[in-house]
């Protein structure tokens, strides 16, 4: 897709997407404004956010397709009810078969301009997103040629700024759901570390590949537990993005939960929850897509990313409930449910990040557990941490993104159901608050730093079509993590 000031004349438009506010006696469009004022005097279009009316086009007298879309209220709008108007949208012009599409400007005051820019951006990315090729009548589909037109003209350059902004976060999202869509016999610990070496390339940060040898030097005896059986080898992954160099004692670590399958091991899981736990990498695809949005950007701050990427599997070599394993930290972990898997990759990957890559602040990203989504379904990602402070730069930084969060509580009468009798801990909290003790059992590794984990298990996947998501992964986190990067990168 290619998105540009005026450079598509509504003459050559093969459609017109017009987005309107619900009070709006007219567009701004005024060849249009005719047909507009039909359809809502006979009630055929009201307006309402996300709702869609087409004109087919006919001859001279109506050289294209008008696809209205409403966005609700004026003093009501906001960047993600922009996103879904314009998904819808673009779907439609889509299905309509245009190749040039015109895109009417939405000019407001109730919402900040660039936030309006780049909101409209990501809803036609995200519409126009299939994950399709494994289809063998796929059609190649033309790219899509979006001219934006009726920007004030003294605006143009900051426009334009931010519609390469909105497209890098876009397109970070994108890669995202793309990683977690593809299937588990594609991608594994070895092809997602040259992927990501790949995107290290394009964006512009540094990657460096652990290969089995390597971690076995690091004793990273949590994480080869749960690699150990299966047939594909493990690989950590670092990501290192240096933009401001003066600062160096200040570096955010990322780290990515890098399930690339979890079978659940020998507390094997149901077919039904198994089908989708390709997905269960979804926390590293997070923090490849926010690294490669940050690198993009060339944003000044210091960011090191982490992905101890494997397999959850059953063999004769596979580790077991009531094994004792070690850590790269020394602690020692009894392993009540081979399932409970992400907290033990995760509790190496952290203590890696703070050791050696010298981290001053940690987030971790993970589908860690199935109870996040039992407590706040699939919107909202659930947050655990060890630093209000922190957690409230997180905040303002999702609503920034339009994306959900919400912080779980954290009291020591939780992480006491973490002890465990003949180890230091255990894998496995009990029964009640998972999403809680699953989260503090990372908390454990990070070395007293400022640290945030947000379980993604609901967000990062989606059973159905929803507002601008596709079926499948989401992308969950991506935007979120560039945000806050950007707000910390001011400073
Ligand atoms: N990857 C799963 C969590 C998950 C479940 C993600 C559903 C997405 C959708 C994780 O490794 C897991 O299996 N967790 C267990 C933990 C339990 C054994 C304490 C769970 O949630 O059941
Ligand atoms: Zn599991
Ligand atoms: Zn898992």
């Amino acid at each position: 897709m290619n998105i540009a000031i005026n450079n598509i004349s509504i003459l050559e438009a093969q459609a017109v997407i017009v987005p309107v506010f619900a009070e709006s006696e007219e567009v701004s469009l005024g060849y249009v404004s005719d047909i507009y004022q039909y359809i809502r005097s006979r009630e055929q279009f009201k307006c309402e956010q996300g709702e869609v009316f087409t004109t087919v086009k006919f001859g001279e007298v109506l050289p294209q397709d008008i696809i209205f879309v409403g966005l609700g209220k004026e003093e009501e709008i906001n960047g993600e009810k922009i996103r879904i108007a314009l998904a819808k949208a673009v779907k439609k012009a889509r299905e309509l078969k245009a190749e040039k599409v015109y895109v009417d400007f939405i000019n407001t005051e109730s919402l900040c301009y660039g936030a309006t820019v780049k909101a409209m951006v990501e809803g036609l990315k995200y519409g126009d997103y299939k994950f399709d090729w494994y289809k063998t009548d796929r059609k190649e589909q033309a790219e899509l040629n979006i001219g934006f037109g009726n920007v004030i003209e003294e605006k143009y350059k900051e426009t334009e700024d931010y519609i390469k902004e909105g497209e890098a976060v876009a397109e970070a999202a994108l890669l995202a759901r793309d990683l977690v869509n593809e299937p588990a016999n594609v991608i594994y610990p070895e092809t997602l570390a040259e992927e990501v070496l790949e995107h290290g390339k394009k964006y512009g940060f540094e990657v460096e590949v652990l290969d089995e040898l390597q971690i076995e030097d690091l004793e990273m005896d949590a994480f080869l537990s749960v690699a150990q059986g299966s047939d594909k080898a493990p690989r950590v992954i670092i990501m290192r993005y240096f933009g401001d160099i003066e600062n160096k004692s200040e570096i955010l670590g990322l780290v990515g939960k890098g399930l690339t399958y979890d079978s659940g091991g020998y507390s094997i899981k149901p077919t039904d929850g198994m089908v989708t736990m390709k997905s269960d990498m979804g926390g590293a695809a997070a923090v490849i897509g926010a690294m490669s949005a940050i690198a993009q950007r060339k944003l000044k701050i210091n960011v090191v990313a982490v992905v101890a990427a494997c397999e959850n599997m059953i063999s004769g070599g596979a580790y077991k409930p009531g094994d004792i394993i070690g850590s790269m930290s020394g602690k020692t972990i009894e392993v009540l449910n081979t399932d409970a898997e992400g907290r033990l990759t995760l509790a190496d990957a952290v203590f890696y990040i703070v050791e050696k890559e010298k981290a001053s602040k940690v987030i971790d990203v993970a589908t860690l557990t199935g109870a996040a989504l039992v407590a706040l379904g699939t919107t909202t990602t659930a947050v655990v941490t060890n630093n209000d402070e922190f957690y409230n730069e997180l905040e303002t930084a999702s609503r920034k993104a339009g994306e959900k969060v919400w912080q779980l509580p954290a009291f020591d009468e939780y992480k006491k159901m973490l002890k465990s009798d003949i180890a230091d801990l255990k894998n496995l909290g009990g029964r009640f608050a998972g999403t809680i003790t699953a989260g503090l059992f990372i908390g454990e590794f990070v070395l007293e730093r400022p640290w945030l984990h947000l379980d993604i298990a609901g967000t990062a996947w989606t059973d159905a079509e929803r507002d601008y998501y596709s079926k499948g992964g989401t992308g969950a986190g991506v935007r979120t993590l560039y945000y806050l990067a950007k707000r910390a990168s001011r400073k």
